[in-house]
């Protein structure tokens, strides 16, 4: 099929610049949002009288016709044409003749793809969103059931204090409302219609930008057509947000793997969500957690192709910027796919709630605590810091917790010690005292996760 641009050219383009050139071969996925753009520019060509009633309603039936083909898989996107503007033009003229060569009128590629690629943002943004939602209602469903499922925090990947369950995945669902909250941002700042830029510098014609952004679904055009055709700093956003949500993603893969692993065995995950080994029979592997983990290098890599690309474009358009389109279906579908795969996978894992609380016990999580403890009895809480690390030392020699002293050992480091030192170190004590804001004590967690349910109820409403 000819290029859309052939009349000043007298030779074939080389064949191994039109392979690397030509963008059909992803671009395809656009589809909707080109035949979408093109329905509204040619109604408000109309509008403006710039085509005839009759022009208007041929075009708009044939855009119509070939959107319900394709979506009925009737018609299939060939790739002999460059992109995915030259297929549904080449195919509306093949439909209703010469009046299809009227509807590129005062429009140009540049403002074309620019408007595509805003719609597929747009709608990307939702979807994303969409399935964020669902991983914090499963999220949400983890802390409602673990308020008392107590467990060690970590630092330095060493025993700290004792958390509960609720409490860590509660850390979880902020990272993931930020990332909501941060695409919802991302969407709200992009939502401004490329539509009648032209080429660079407008057009003659006198075309109804108001009308088009509006129909299209925005808030307003923008308001520099030279800017309008270069823009992709919408497009680097929501690659960055996508990165985020990546690595958040990342993150708790990270952790599922340790707590699955033979050592920790603080859950055990769902047949269907890992794979055995073909030489070790009793394996066991968390390969989706790993996959997770492993494509996160992807979606960066993505995000750094996008900023690497547009970095030295002068203004305006440059076909350099065909290159943001890869990377962005890439880091889309990567990203939709792992969030999807994350839900699935923390609703179907066991956790062994046991272990976790023997390891909390065993770690002397409530170091901190004996500590506090005796700062209460009146000792300053320097000493009181050096007379537990030296009971530590002792437990570590007499292989025991620091609950598993008798009085009389407590009493040869201090006599502050006494029979209530039991119950102020306890697990139960350690965790449920904690309840400042955003602790994980009983009250302090209700408290959290009733807002944390109100806003995603909202949230879902919306
Ligand atoms: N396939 C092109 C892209 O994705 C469409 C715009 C072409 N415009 C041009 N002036 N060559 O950027």
């Amino acid at each position: 099929m000819a290029q859309l641009w052939g009349g000043r050219f007298t030779k074939d383009t080389n064949a191994l610049f039109k392979e690397l050139g030509d963008s059909i071969h992803f671009d395809h996925r656009l589809w909707r949002e080109d035949i979408e753009g093109s329905r509204v520019h040619a109604r408000m060509l109309g509008r403006q009288g710039i085509l005839s009633e009759e022009e208007t309603t041929r075009i708009e039936e044939g855009l119509d016709s070939i959107y319900h083909d394709i979506e009925a898989g009737k018609l299939s996107i060939t790739t002999d044409v460059e992109d995915i503007h030259s297929f549904v033009e080449a195919e509306l003229i093949r439909r209703i003749g010469d009046d299809g060569k009227r509807l590129h009128t005062g429009r140009s590629r540049n403002d074309q793809v620019a408007l595509d690629m805003r719609l597929w943002t747009r709608n990307e943004t939702d979807e994303i969103r969409h399935h964020l939602l669902h991983l914090e209602e499963v999220i949400l469903g983890i802390m409602q059931e673990n308020v008392t499922t107590y467990m060690p925090g970590f630092t330095h990947l060493q025993k700290a204090q004792p958390v509960t369950l609720a409490h860590h995945f509660g850390a979880y669902f902020e990272m993931f409302r930020r990332d909501i909250t941060r695409l919802a941002d991302t969407r709200k700042r992009m939502n401004e219609s490329p539509l009648g830029a032209g080429a660079l510098a407008g057009t003659t014609y006198p075309l109804d930008r108001e009308y088009t952004a509006k129909e299209l679904g925005f808030d307003r055009p923008c308001a520099n057509s030279m800017d309008a055709v270069s823009d992709r700093d919408y497009l680097v956003e929501f690659l960055n947000d996508l990165a985020l949500i990546q690595l958040h993603l990342s993150r708790l893969s990270e952790e599922i793997i340790i707590w699955n692993s033979d050592e920790y065995r603080f859950v055990e995950l769902d047949d269907a969500y890992s794979t055995g080994s073909s030489i070790m029979p009793q394996k066991k592997n968390p390969d989706v957690a790993e996959l997770i983990r492993g494509k996160t290098g992807r979606v960066y890599g993505d995000l750094m192709s996008l900023l690497t690309v547009m970095k030295g474009i002068p203004l305006a358009y440059d076909k350099d910027m065909q290159e943001d389109k890869e990377p962005a279906f890439d880091a889309a579908d990567t990203v939709a796919g792992c969030i999807q795969l994350m839900a699935g996978m923390i609703e179907s894992m066991k956790f062994n709630r046991d272990v976790m609380e023997a390891s909390a016990k065993h770690g002397f999580t409530n170091a901190t605590d004996a500590a506090d403890y005796l700062v209460g009895k009146g000792i300053p809480f320097r000493d009181a810091h050096g007379i537990i690390g030296q009971l530590v030392l002792y437990c570590i020699k007499e292989k025991k917790s620091l609950d598993m002293l008798t009085l009389d050992e407590f009493h040869e480091f201090s006599p502050a010690f006494d029979r209530d030192v039991y119950d102020a170190i306890s697990l139960r004590t350690c965790v449920e005292k904690r309840n400042t804001i955003g602790a994980p004590g009983k009250e302090a967690m209700r408290q959290e996760i009733e807002e944390a349910k109100n806003w995603l109820t909202e949230e879902i409403k919306r």
